[in-house]
C-alpha cells in the first residue's frame, strides 16, 4: 500500500509525494538507481556487462578491455586498447602526499584501512581533482584504476620490507600485480587466471559498495570521496571482506572434519563466509568459473586440500540450508595458490572493483539526482521538554 509522505506530501508540484509505509529491511528489491552498466538474472544465475554475458567476457577479454568497456561505453578495438593502456601506464605515478606517506601507513593500518586513506590522499595530488566534468571524470576513472594495485602492491613492499620490482611493460594488470606482490614473474597461465578474477569481479549492479559511491557522487561530491566511500564499505565481511574469511575458516578447519565442524556452526546459527547472495537464487556465475579455476590451481601445485575442503563446505551448506557459493568463495583459493597474501584478499576485489566504482560515478554525475530515501520514524512521540535540572 502506498500513502501521502508524513510530513503533508505535497511538494509544490501539486501532486502528493508517495512512499511506501513500511520500510524493506536492507533495501531487499528496491531499486536505487538505473544503470547501463551491468544486470544480474538472479533466478537464471546470469551476470551481464552492458550486455554482454560474464561467461562469454571471462577467459577471452582481458581486465584492461573490461575497464574500458564499463568506463567508455564499449569493448575497445585495438587501437582504442593501445590509447587506454598508454593512459593508464601514464596514470600509474603516484602523487607526493602518497609516495611520503606510504611507509607509516603501512606500519599503522590494515590493508583497507590503507587503502581508503591512500585513495583519499591520491584525490590531492590528481590534476582533475576540482573537475567533475565528464572528460575529467574518463581520466581520473583511469588513474584510479591504474593506481589501485600499485597501491596495494607498495604498500605490501612497505610492510616487508621488500625491494618492489619494476613494473613490465610487457606484461597486463594482472601480470603485474602478481610480479610486484609474489616478487616472482607470473607463469602464463597464473597471469590469465588472476586477470580472469579482475573480469569476474569488475562491476555488480547495485551492491553495497558501488551504492556507497554513486550516493556519495549524487551529492556532487567527487570522484575520489565516491570511492572512499566504496572501500570503507567493501571492507565489510558481508561484502568484500567475506574473501579473506573464506580462507580464515579453511585454515581453521581440520581437513578430516570438515563436514561436522561446518554443521556445528550452522547449528549454532553461524554464518558461513562466502555463501548466500541477496539477488542470486542459484548458482553465482562468478563462482562457476573460480570453482573451475581452483580446481586447476590446486591440481598444479600438488597440494589440493583446500580445493577438497571448499568442496565439501559447499556440499554441506547447499544441503543444510540451500546456499550456493558466491563470488568470494572459490576467489579464496585461488588467490591463495597464486601466492597472494590472505590479508590482501579484499584489496584484491577493490582491483577490480575501482574499474566498476569509478563508471558508476561517472554514470551518476551524467544523469544525478541526489539520492535521498525516507525513513520510517519508530521512536518515541510527544516528549515533555524538561530543564536540565528537573530530568
Ligand atoms: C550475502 C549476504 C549478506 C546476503 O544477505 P541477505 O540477503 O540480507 O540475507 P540474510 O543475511 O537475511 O540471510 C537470509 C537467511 O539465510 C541465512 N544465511 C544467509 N547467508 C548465510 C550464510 N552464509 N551462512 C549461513 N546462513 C546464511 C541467514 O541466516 C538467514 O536465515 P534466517 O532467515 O533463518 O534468519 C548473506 O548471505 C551473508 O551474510 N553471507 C555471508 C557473507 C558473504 O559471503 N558475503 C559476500 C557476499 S558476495
Amino acid at each position: 500500500m502506498k500513502q501521502t509522505s508524513s510530513d503533508g506530501g505535497d511538494l509544490g508540484g501539486g501532486t502528493p509525494r508517495e512512499v511506501a509505509d513500511k520500510p524493506t529491511k536492507g533495501l531487499a528489491d528496491v531499486v536505487a538507481a538505473s544503470t547501463a552498466l551491468s544486470d544480474i538474472d538472479g533466478k537464471a544465475g546470469r551476470l551481464f556487462y552492458r550486455g554482454y554475458d560474464i561467461h562469454d567476457l571471462a577467459g577471452r577479454t582481458t581486465f584492461e578491455e573490461t575497464a574500458h568497456l564499463l568506463q567508455r561505453g564499449s569493448l575497445p578495438s585495438r587501437a582504442r586498447l593501445a590509447d587506454y593502456g598508454a593512459e593508464l601506464a601514464r596514470g600509474r605515478t603516484l602523487g607526493t602526499l602518497v609516495e611520503r606517506d606510504i611507509p607509516e601507513i603501512a606500519e599503522r593500518q590494515a590493508p583497507m584501512e590503507a587503502l581508503r586513506t591512500l585513495v583519499s590522499l591520491a584525490g590531492a595530488d590528481d590534476p582533475d581533482k576540482d573537475s567533475n566534468a565528464p572528460e575529467a571524470n574518463l581520466r581520473k576513472a583511469a588513474r584510479l584504476t591504474a593506481q589501485q594495485p600499485i597501491l596495494v602492491a607498495r604498500y605490501h613492499a612497505a610492510r616487508t620490507g621488500a625491494t618492489l620490482p619494476e613494473i613490465d611493460p610487457e606484461l597486463s594488470i594482472a601480470g603485474n600485480f602478481l610480479l610486484q606482490i609474489t616478487g616472482r614473474r607470473p607463469e602464463r597461465r597464473a597471469a590469465e587466471i588472476f586477470d580472469t578474477c579482475l573480469v569476474l569481479h569488475a562491476d555488480h549492479t547495485m551492491n553495497a559498495s558501488t551504492f556507497a559511491a554513486r550516493v556519495c557522487a549524487a551529492t556532487l561530491s567527487d570522484m575520489h570521496s565516491a570511492i572512499v566511500a566504496a572501500i570503507g564499505t567493501l571492507k565489510g565481511p558481508l561484502h568484500g571482506g567475506a574473501n579473506e574469511q573464506v580462507m580464515r575458516t579453511l585454515e581453521g578447519l581440520d581437513p578430516r572434519g570438515v563436514a561436522q565442524a561446518v554443521r556445528d556452526r550452522l547449528a549454532a546459527g553461524e554464518k558461513i563466509m562466502g555463501f548466500g547472495h541477496r539477488v542470486y537464487k542459484t548458482e553465482d556465475p562468478r563462482a562457476t568459473h573460480l570453482r573451475r579455476m581452483s580446481e586447476e590451481l590446486a591440481e598444479a601445485s600438488g597440494d589440493d586440500t583446500y580445493y577438497r575442503m571448499s568442496r565439501e563446505m559447499e556440499e554441506v551448506v547447499l544441503a543444510e540450508k540451500h546456499l550456493y557459493p558466491n563470488v568470494d568463495f572459490y576467489a579464496a583459493t585461488v588467490y591463495h595458490y597464486l601466492g597472494i597474501p590472505t590479508d590482501l584478499f579484499t584489496p584484491v576485489f577493490s582491483v577490480s572493483r575501482m574499474s566498476g566504482w569509478t563508471a558508476h560515478v561517472i554514470e551518476q554525475h551524467a544523469d544525478n539526482r541526489l539520492i535521498r530515501p525516507d525513513s520510517e520514524y519508530i521512536g518515541e512521540r510527544d516528549q515533555k521538554w524538561a530543564p536540565i535540572g528537573e530530568r
